[in-house]
């Protein structure tokens, strides 16, 4: 990202204000749809990072097969937005959300979700596909590799045929945990070994898995064909976790904080009106001993954070910084970050402009997206 340009365009509005260095965020979206296309996988991007219907048709615009969403609201706005092929990768529980599902696959092509249940596929609206999760080790959603997940999927096409179930999927979500690149490669490989594996008793049991959908941004550079669909979410923007990682640089991150220095109670400590209501908190660094990476400023390390307080300490003594001051935060986690802020400042060579994080609820409900009908008249009565 270009710190400076960011900084300078950002300089007619308030902070903390989340920005999106455009040029990068391009960069971004072509390198993963290159990978994609050249190991012969298609991209079903997770959405839910920049819950924006302007991004998500840049996704679609640059090759993606469709999208992934975690919530309806998100589906429901990349639905709006000209998504005609979408998962939603989270079971969803209850009646006023399935009857949302059944409007939406109303409005869609082609409409999964993904489940370990029967149960909650049996209670999907017929026109919904199904993914069955497997744990790739993970352990949130998902039945265990091999035998655990033959059983299921066998009961799940016993209760909605064999037409509706797609295949399997997996999350390697354990890939944030790994104490080195080493390590990261094997959850990657692991990741693949299992679902071929599995994929293949299924088959040896007579049972169709058309689809097989791996993949997170940091196992990306592993992600080969045999499963058929990767699913990076965080790749669009970038954070500083990926950067540790190793999965991504600074230069290639898209999105930052701007904040303003509003103390500087002592030489080696500046505080930014940028805190957890700014920037994620869900990610704590141990390597960068923080919560971001101030762009420019290898020294300064956002050690804590209060709601709208963030504290930078000098490790070399003394911050440089002075009241007024500007900087651009890359946060720990984009996606969580994203959730906290109503839009987002689209930065490009000689133009910047408010990019609404349409998805995140209020706003699509406040614009008219079907909701369960009570909760829009009670919101709309409440917000006057
Ligand atoms: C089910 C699922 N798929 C894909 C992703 C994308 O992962 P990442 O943001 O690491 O690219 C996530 C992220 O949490 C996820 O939960």
């Amino acid at each position: 990202m270009d710190a400076e340009r960011v900084i300078a365009a950002a300089q007619a509005v308030e902070t903390p204000v989340a920005t999106v260095d455009v040029t990068a965020m391009e960069s971004n979206l072509a390198a993963m749809q290159a990978r994609a296309n050249a190991r012969g996988l298609a991209l079903r991007p997770h959405a839910k990072t920049h819950k924006s219907a302007f991004v998500a048709r840049r996704q679609l615009e640059h090759g993606a097969t469709g999208l992934t969403a975690a919530t309806l609201t998100e589906a429901e706005v990349f639905a709006a937005a000209g998504a005609g092929d979408l998962l939603i990768a989270f079971p969803p529980v209850g009646e006023m959300k399935l009857r949302r599902l059944a409007a939406l696959a109303e409005r869609v092509g082609r409409l999964a979700v993904s489940t370990d249940s029967v149960e909650v596929a049996a209670a999907l609206p017929e026109q919904v596909e199904v993914l069955w999760e497997v744990d790739s080790g993970h352990h949130r959603v998902g039945t265990a590799p091999g035998e655990a997940t033959v059983a299921g999927v066998t009961a799940l096409v016993a209760a909605i045929g064999m037409e509706r179930f797609r295949g399997l999927l997996t999350f390697p979500g354990h890939a944030y945990a790994v104490a080195d690149r080493a390590e990261l490669a094997r959850v990657a490989q692991a990741e693949q070994q299992v679902m071929l594996e599995t994929a293949a008793q299924l088959r040896a049991a007579g049972i169709a898995v058309r689809e097989l959908s791996v993949g997170s941004t940091p196992t990306a550079s592993w992600t080969q064909a045999g499963p058929t669909e990767m699913r990076p979410g965080s790749y669009v923007y970038g954070d500083a976790q990926q950067v540790v990682l190793g999965a991504m640089t600074v230069e290639e991150c898209a999105l930052g904080v701007v904040a303003t220095v509003v103390s500087t109670p002592a030489s080696d400590r500046a505080v930014i009106d940028a805190g957890s209501k700014a920037l994620a908190a869900d990610a704590r660094l141990s390597l960068l001993r923080g919560y971001g990476i101030a762009a420019g400023h290898q020294d300064l390390v956002l050690e804590r954070m209060s709601e709208e307080h963030g504290m930078l300490v000098a490790t070399g003594g003394r911050t440089g910084l002075r009241i007024g001051d500007r900087l651009l935060v890359i946060p720990a986690h984009c996606c969580t970050t994203v959730n906290l802020h109503p839009a987002v400042l689209m930065v490009e060579a000689g133009r910047a402009w408010w990019d609404p994080v349409a998805a995140r609820g209020w706003q699509a409900i406040a614009a008219g997206t079907p909701g369960p009908p009570g909760v829009v008249d009670g919101a709309t009565r409440l917000g006057g």
